[in-house]
């Protein structure tokens, strides 16, 4: 649907990109230091006009991508960057059709990032310890999607002390001891599976990594962070941003073996 609609989440965005979050309702008003604009202005129009509120100001009206929804959202647990939710979609190789595990399902951010990327044919269950957490993730889910589609699971529960699911394909972890889930994933996750955990802390990287060789079964540890670095390419100013986002955490990969095995090539390998 490219027209805006009532009920539509838009973002307005103003000349120096302050980004306003507006739910559209007939008969309301959007005000700001800048001047009001009517939602009737807006409501039948198409995504992507620009409207000058009485005072003369223009702003940009478009529904928040994904990435806008999950840092514009007030949150009570830290989400997944959006910068790092594609690269972990990526690294953990999370395809259409996948039966994947999450724990914490915390704000919901890479639970709706999972449902996007194994589609109606996948399976996602995720588990939250704390239930008014699963309660504001399951309201984030309804607002991005529109409902909690029926493969997805949201499931209140201490990952730490196992769980129900089998056979699951990819199981990602960003909870603050990854290790302690070490067991749940060792019997969850199926031979050949992938097994992911961000950790902002390279101590938490670790132990993890340890408790994973110990246990035995799993193979072909690997991190890596994402840097992402912004450009300012505007008339003769072509220069990288004055501000980045330093650091956010380490994504974590590791594969399930067929058997209770190691396996580490000593290089660092060719990806
Ligand atoms: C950093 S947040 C997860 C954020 C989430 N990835 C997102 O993108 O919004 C960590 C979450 O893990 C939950 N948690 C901590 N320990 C847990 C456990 N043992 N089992 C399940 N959830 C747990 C916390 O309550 C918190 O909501």
């Amino acid at each position: 649907m490219t027209v805006l609609a009532a009920g539509d989440l838009i973002l307005l965005i103003d000349k120096v990109g302050r980004r306003y979050r507006v739910r559209l309702s007939p008969g309301e008003q959007f005000s700001m230091h800048a001047g009001a604009v009517a939602h009737d202005d807006l409501i039948g129009r198409p995504e992507g006009v620009v409207v000058a509120t009485q005072r003369g100001s223009r702003l940009l009206a478009v529904r928040p991508t994904f990435a806008e929804q999950v840092t514009g959202r007030r949150r009570q647990a830290q989400p997944i960057y959006p910068k790092d939710l594609g690269a972990i979609l990526v690294g953990a190789d999370v395809f259409p059709g996948a039966r994947v595990l999450e724990a914490g399902t915390g704000t919901g951010a890479l639970t709706i990032a999972l449902v996007r990327a194994v589609g109606p044919s996948g399976v996602v269950v995720s588990y939250e310890l704390r239930e008014e957490f699963l309660e504001l993730a399951r309201r984030a889910v309804v607002d991005t999607l529109g409902a909690v589609p029926p493969n997805l699971a949201l499931k209140q529960g201490d990952v730490y002390a196992g769980v129900e699911e089998r056979d699951m394909d990819r199981v990602l972890l960003d909870l603050s001891e990854p290790w302690q889930a070490v067991s749940t994933v060792r019997a969850a996750l199926r031979a050949g599976g992938i097994v992911f955990a961000h950790c902002p802390n390279v101590s938490q990287v670790q132990r993890f990594f340890d408790c994973l060789r110990e246990v035995r079964g799993f193979g072909l540890l690997e991190a890596y962070e994402v840097l992402q670095r912004g450009w300012t390419v505007r008339g003769r100013s072509m220069r990288p941003s004055h501000r980045m986002v330093a650091h956010t955490g380490f994504l974590c990969f590791a594969r399930r073996l067929a058997e209770d095995d190691v396996f580490e090539p000593e290089g660092e390998g060719f990806r």
